[in-house]
C-alpha cells in the first residue's frame, strides 16, 4: 500500500473480527516502530505482546474496572456533534476494543526524565519520541490490511498494567494498542473534515479561526 493510501486509511479501530494477526506481521509492524525519531539515539522501547485470553484479561483488569463504571455514557446514545458521538461509541468500547483485538501490544519506553513534573517541553522527549513509535506501528498496521484501537491509561491503570506484566522500574506505558482485521460492520465515527488550506499560515499568523 501507497504511504499516502495507508496514511489516510489509518482509523480507530474498536470492533475487530476474531482473524488472528501473524507472528510475521506483528514483528514487520512492530519493526516499522522502531525505526521512529528517537530522542536519545538509543530507542529503548520494549513491546509485550499478548495473544491469549488469559494475558489480556490480566494486563486489562484496571481498564475492565474502569469500563465497568461508565454506564452514564452507555446511555447517552449516538447524539450531539460527531466529537460527542464519537465519544459515545468509544466510551462503552475502551475493555471490549482491547481484550478483543487479536493481538494486544503493550509499547513502553524508558523515561529518562520525570515527564509527570516536566521543567520545559524537551524534558517530555522520551515521551514524544514514543508517541511516533506509536503512530508508526498504526501505519504499518493499516499498510498490513489491519487496524488499531487505541486507549491511553487513565489514574494508575498505566503503573498497575506494567506491573501485571512485570514491567522493569523506570519503564512508562503510554497507551494500549490493539491490532487485528476490522469487523466488516464496524462502525465509523464521522470526522470533521478541514481543508488543510485553513490551517496554513505563511510568514505569520495571517487569522485564526477557531473551530471550537
Ligand atoms: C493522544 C490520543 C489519545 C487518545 N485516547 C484514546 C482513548 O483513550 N480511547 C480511544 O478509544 N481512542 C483514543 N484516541 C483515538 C481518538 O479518539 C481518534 O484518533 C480520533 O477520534 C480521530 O479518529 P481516527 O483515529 O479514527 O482518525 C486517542 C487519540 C490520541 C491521538
Amino acid at each position: 500500500m501507497d504511504f499516502y493510501e495507508a496514511v489516510q486509511k489509518r482509523h480507530t479501530i474498536r470492533e475487530f473480527s476474531d482473524e488472528p494477526v501473524s507472528e510475521a506481521a506483528i514483528k514487520r509492524i512492530l519493526s516499522a516502530g522502531m525505526l521512529a525519531p528517537s530522542n536519545n539515539h538509543m530507542r529503548d522501547w520494549e513491546f509485550v505482546i499478548l495473544k491469549t485470553q488469559e494475558e489480556k484479561q490480566t494486563a486489562l483488569r484496571y481498564v475492565k474496572e474502569w469500563a465497568d463504571k461508565q454506564e452514564e455514557v452507555k446511555q447517552s446514545g449516538l447524539k450531539g456533534t460527531p466529537a460527542q458521538r464519537m465519544y459515545a461509541y468509544a466510551i462503552p468500547r475502551q475493555y471490549t476494543m482491547l481484550v478483543q483485538a487479536p493481538c494486544l501490544i503493550l509499547p513502553f519506553f524508558r523515561a529518562i526524565t520525570d515527564i509527570l513534573h516536566p521543567s520545559a517541553i524537551h524534558s517530555l522527549n522520551s515521551f514524544a519520541s514514543i508517541w511516533c513509535v506509536i503512530e508508526n506501528i498504526f501505519l504499518a498496521a493499516t499498510a498490513e490490511g489491519y487496524g488499531c484501537s487505541m486507549r491511553i491509561p487513565v489514574g494508575d491503570e498505566g503503573p498497575q498494567a506494567a506491573k501485571a506484566v512485570g514491567a522493569p522500574e523506570g519503564y512508562m506505558l503510554p497507551c494500549y494498542i490493539g491490532i487485528g482485521r476490522a469487523k466488516e460492520d464496524a462502525e465509523k465515527p464521522e470526522q470533521y473534515v478541514i481543508p488543510i488550506e485553513d490551517r496554513l499560515h505563511y510568514g505569520k499568523f495571517s487569522y485564526f479561526l477557531p473551530s471550537f
